[in-house]
């Protein structure tokens, strides 16, 4: 088990999460993700290191709760733990002195990019970062971004914030007036990533997508998270998550990530209908773990006094019948192939 060491929101449907995870913590490198499970009979979920503290020994994810897992995750508090946080994954961000580079993010996407912006402004980049969000109120982690940034462009589909329009506008008017950008970076929805990769394809920028395709073990094992690209499929958590955007088929990444859908939806209602249950099923199983010993875990050890003060109240009975394997990949055997 994992035990949360702190958390704390960002935004209406956004959190941050501190993990003890001292081996991951020391290990990880900027744009490398974990996969993450809540509790036994939970999904398996990929989700991006977006900071780590390697004396403390924990790192940090950011989280936005869109559906079940998501949520779920989101309904923890320090003091509670996750089941299983496997990693670190994927391919780390190629870091080098490149000169100009513009980092584009798309809600969450901001996440993702931070520690990226932030390794490639350390290693002799001017960084511009461009946050893009609905609203005011959904923009996330603005004051790092500036931190990590030379210079910070706000866009809002309102205008509650920064500037009114779409992420890639700066990306247009850059290339427009004939700035110099040596490399393009990019994370959020398909369809803005797709829309960057357009505006950089004729003047060949070089521009990194990193692709939220679904993911199940994220070994390279299962096939889920396969990507089309004009070398050939690959597989998203081996070979990327990042990607040269100009080789990626998104019509086929859009299709694929819609393939689940009706089921998400499903599993969502049921989350919905009563969220306590779930959060409760989850407390129950750790506290069971934590008092049989049945946890051997390293990060159990190091944060043994957080584990130690989950409270009685969280001791529901534990759900019969949990399943070791993962549901989606229950579910859909095919993601395996
Ligand atoms: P669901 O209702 O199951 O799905 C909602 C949406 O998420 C759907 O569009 C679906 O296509 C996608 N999704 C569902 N299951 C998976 C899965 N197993 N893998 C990937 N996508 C899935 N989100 C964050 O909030 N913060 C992050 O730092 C972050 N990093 C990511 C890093 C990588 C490498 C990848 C591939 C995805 C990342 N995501 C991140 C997306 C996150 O994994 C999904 O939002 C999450 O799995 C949704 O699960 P759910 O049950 O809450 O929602
Ligand atoms: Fe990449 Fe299974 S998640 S192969
Ligand atoms: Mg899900």
């Amino acid at each position: 088990m994992f035990p949360i060491v702190a958390t704390e929101r960002l935004a209406p449907d956004v959190q941050r999460i501190e993990i003890a995870a001292p081996r991951i913590a020391r290990k990880q490198r900027p744009g490398q993700f974990v996969i993450v499970r809540t509790h036994r009979s939970g999904e398996r979920i990929p989700l991006t290191i977006a900071g780590a503290d390697a004396d403390r020994g924990t790192i940090t994810l950011v989280v936005q709760g869109v559906g079940k897992t998501t949520k779920l995750l989101n309904s923890l508090a320090a003091g509670d733990a996750i089941r299983d946080v496997a990693g670190p994954l994927g391919q780390p961000t190629e870091v080098r002195r490149f000169g100009t580079v513009m980092a584009i993010a798309g809600g969450v996407g901001t996440a993702i990019i931070l520690p990226v912006a932030s390794a490639l402004r350390a290693a002799g980049n001017r960084v511009i970062g461009v946050l893009g969000a609905r609203s005011r109120e959904q923009l996330i982690l603005e004051t790092e971004m500036r931190a990590a940034c030379d210079e910070l462009i706000l866009m809002t589909d309102d205008g509650s914030a920064g500037r009114r329009g779409l992420v890639v506008d700066p990306l247009l008017e850059a290339l427009a007036s004939g700035r110099r950008l040596d490399r393009v970076l990019a994370v959020g929805p398909v369809r803005m990533m797709q829309a960057v990769a357009e505006a950089t394809r004729k003047p060949a920028i070089p521009t990194i997508v990193s692709l939220n395709t679904l993911m199940v073990d994220g070994t390279g094992m299962c096939g889920g998270c396969r990507v089309m690209t004009a070398n050939g499929p690959r597989f998203a958590c081996v070979d990327g998550p990042e990607f040269d955007a100009h080789i990626v088929d998104f019509e086929i990444l859009a299709l694929r990530n819609q393939a689940y859908r009706e089921r998400e939806s499903e599993e969502l209602r049921e989350y919905l209908a009563n969220p306590t249950r779930w959060l409760e099923e989850v407390r129950a199983e750790m506290l069971a773990d934590a008092s049989t010993g049945v946890d051997a875990n390293a990060a159990t050890r190091f944060a043994a006094p957080l584990t130690a003060s989950m409270t009685a109240s969280n001791a529901a009975p534990n759900a019969a019948g949990q399943s070791t394997e993962c549901r989606l990949e229950a579910a859909h055997p095919e993601l395996r192939s």
